[in-house]
């Protein structure tokens, strides 16, 4: 009796139940070159976006109608420990696919990249559907007649590849999906005695792996149509047959000095919060001086985080590597060291002052414009100015103020020369591999004009 109470409930009201969960997670591509220009090929593919969205209501000679969408026959096997289940689902449409919103163009002219996200506040998939199944081995599962799976939040993330070429062309267009909810219902499911939680939690599985399913079958139309047309509007962006649609080969050289200090600014940062750099210990040296030697010892130098540019910069672009040539130092930078003077066995322990007027190094990088990759093309350091050097504490032993002043400014600069090489070079080097450089000054011209 009992029994039959509950078939029928289940008959007039149908299924339904709501999954939450499955969240978006944002695909973080922690873009840190704040400093690059809005892309004029990003509004291309913007333009580019809203033809899809006609198309995918029309149709093309190479795509169907995505927008209905149409699923003639689809069968899902669902295999769980608690369910075995055979779905069939026919004459089922897919609609309001075409309204997504463009959230996000990213085109990344250094990295060669194009990223894309979209959103869809909601999708829906009604059909017809015809299920027979078992729970927990013993209790049918079964029905046929209408359902639905309504997709809410939905996120669309992705890229492809982008070759500036002529004309410049992305591929390898790909998308991930993901919802963050769904609401569900399946008439006339009857069978599965009193399992009703067991029941909601299956058909809510199932549910999302006819979601994955139907989106499985119109990923690759739709990413096709999307690549085609942003591929179509990158075609015509300098008009037909125009050799302004390429980005020529460029030996003409931008000034790149804002480039230059705002991987300057991040590289302050990065050299304070590196332990060991500012201040940095120096290291310990030694000298003879008549009748004995005075050593220095507890080194310490004040200022490696200060870099600056200090002279112009430029930026190269030349087909695939872009060389970027600048200068950096420093100005008035400090040291000190503990001075201990023994002469025939006595001696005092004095205390040292240096000021480092000026240091500044010239480098030159080529950054690969295909992997990203910045390797140093050549480095030279071409000044270090001049150390006013200080010695308290020194008498009776002033004669000797030359000698361990030229050892202290010997081993500040021995020790600059080797820092900057070694350690500064290399975190410059990651800065900029971090920040890419902004395109061309050519590239953005011609994707202004007018098609
Ligand atoms: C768009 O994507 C870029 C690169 O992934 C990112 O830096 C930027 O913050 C995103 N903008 C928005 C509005 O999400
Ligand atoms: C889609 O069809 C409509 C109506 O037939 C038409 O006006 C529109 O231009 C078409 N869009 C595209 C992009 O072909
Ligand atoms: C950049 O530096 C390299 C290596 O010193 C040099 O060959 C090149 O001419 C420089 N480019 C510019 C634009 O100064």
């Amino acid at each position: 009796m009992r029994c039959i109470f509950l078939l029928c409930l289940l008959v007039s009201m149908g299924f339904s139940a709501t999954l939450k969960g499955n969240h978006v997670e944002r695909n973080n591509v922690a873009e840190k070159a704040s400093h690059q220009a809005r892309n004029p090929v990003d509004d291309v593919i913007r333009d580019a976006l809203e033809i899809v969205r006609q198309l995918m209501l029309n149709g093309t000679a190479a795509t169907p109608i995505l927008d209905p969408f149409f699923v003639e026959y689809l069968l899902v096997n669902f295999e769980s420990p608690d369910a075995n289940l055979i779905l069939q689902i026919d004459n089922t449409w897919v609609t309001h696919m075409a309204e997504f919103i463009i959230d996000n163009i990213s085109t990344n002219m250094v990295r060669l990249t194009m990223e894309l996200a979209l959103s869809l506040p909601n999708f829906n998939i009604d059909g017809h559907y015809a299920m027979d199944g078992i729970l927990l081995n013993l209790f049918p599962l079964y029905g046929s007649g209408s359902y639905y799976i309504h997709v809410f939040d939905v996120s669309l993330g992705g890229g492809a590849g982008l070759s500036m070429g002529v004309p410049p062309q992305i591929r390898d267009l790909h998308l991930d999906f993901t919802f963050q909810s769904l609401e569900v219902k399946f008439d006339n499911l009857l069978g599965g005695g009193s399992l009703e939680a067991l029941i909601e939690t299956v058909i809510n599985e199932l549910a999302k792996e006819v979601v994955d399913a139907i989106w499985a079958i119109i990923n690759e139309p739709f990413c096709q149509l999307i690549e085609d047309q942003i591929n179509q509007a990158l075609a015509n962006m300098g008009g037909e047959g125009s050799e302004l649609a390429v980005i020529p080969d460029s030996k003409e050289v931008g000034n790149a000095n804002a480039y230059l200090d705002e991987v300057l600014a991040e590289l302050r940062q990065v050299l304070y919060q590196t332990p060991g750099i500012d201040p940095k210990t120096l290291p310990d040296a030694y000298t003879e001086i008549s009748g004995g030697h005075a050593a220095i010892y507890n080194g310490w130098l004040i200022g490696l985080s200060s870099i600056h540019r200090s002279a112009d910069a430029t930026l190269d672009y030349a087909g695939r590597f872009i060389m970027f040539n600048g200068s950096a130092g420093y100005s008035n930078m400090q040291a000190g060291y503990r001075v201990q003077v023994e002469v025939w066995g006595t001696g005092p322990d004095a205390e040292a002052f240096a000021l480092i007027r000026s240091v500044d190094f010239f480098f030159s990088f080529k950054i690969d414009a295909i992997t990203g990759a910045v390797t140093v093309n050549d480095f030279n350091i071409y000044n270090i100015g001049q150390i006013d050097v200080e010695i308290n504490g020194l008498a009776p032993f002033d004669w000797a103020f030359e000698s361990i002043a030229e050892l202290i400014i010997k081993t500040i600069k021995d020790d600059l020369a080797q820092t900057i090489s070694s350690v500064i070079l290399e975190l410059l080097r990651q800065v900029v591999e971090g920040n890419p450089p902004p395109p061309p000054p050519q590239a953005a011209k011609i994707l202004q004009i007018k098609f």
